[in-house]
């Protein structure tokens, strides 16, 4: 069998079972926020742009919420939300689900995300379009910027896209970044950025760093 055979014979196999899981969450249970199956469909897909086969563990989504800041009216964005693990860990550390706008490129990941995250607002886009995807009373008012895309996967001018995107609706806020690097997973100096390790977990596969980069100013 080619390549290209096995590769459509695993998502069939893994969009089966995905659909299996979700028809037994039709028989009573709300769905889970978690769902591995869709991850690992979408990574057969698009790995560069999922960046792991597995959706991000409790662990790392603690210390993701742990490093929000914001003022009570601000609002908090996270761009490549996934299956939605690390924008649940953010509702239960207290943020109001009006004040999160989550951003996935992924129809089916925006669906499930709309389905798990009631409250919530999801949009369906591409974070480099992000001051088209967000409305007036968003932009200039956010205290903070989580970033899942996994940035260390693209070129340089590409990174700076998604950085210019972020400042362009949050000046100088800059974004939380979590990645499984050892070491910074940007340049930040040619980004014109500041780097701050806050965070590292053992227990996530892989283990985790929570990055903070935030503009020179
Ligand atoms: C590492 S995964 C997020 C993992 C998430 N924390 C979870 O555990 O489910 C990266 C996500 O970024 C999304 N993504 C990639 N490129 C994107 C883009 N340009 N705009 C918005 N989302 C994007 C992917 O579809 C994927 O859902």
């Amino acid at each position: 069998m080619t390549h290209v055979m096995k590769s459509a014979a695993l998502q069939t196999d893994l969009q089966n079972q995905e659909d299996q899981a979700s028809v037994s969450n039709d028989r009573g249970k709300p769905p889970k926020v978690s769902n591995p199956l869709m991850f690992l469909r979408r990574w057969a897909a698009n790995p560069l742009q999922m960046g792991s086969i597995v959706p991000s563990a409790p662990s790392l989504c603690k210390r993701v919420a742990r490093q929000i800041r914001r003022n009570p009216d601000q609002y908090v964005v996270e761009l490549g939300a996934g299956t939605g693990v690390i924008s649940k860990a953010l509702l239960d550390a207290g943020l109001p689900p009006e004040k999160l706008y989550v951003v996935e490129i992924v129809h089916d990941m925006a669906e499930h995300l709309r389905q798990v995250l009631p409250g919530v607002n999801v949009v369906e886009g591409d974070a480099r379009e992000l001051a088209k995807l967000l409305p007036d009373h968003v932009r200039g008012n956010i205290g903070s910027v989580v970033c899942g895309v996994p940035l260390v996967l693209l070129p340089v001018a590409e990174q700076r896209r998604f950085i210019d995107a972020i400042q362009a609706v949050a000046p100088g806020v800059g974004f939380l970044h979590y990645s499984y690097c050892v070491t910074s997973p940007l340049p930040f100096q040619k980004h014109g950025l500041t780097a701050k390790r806050e965070e590292w977990t053992p227990r996530n596969f892989p283990p985790a760093s929570v990055w903070r980069y935030t503009p020179v100013r």
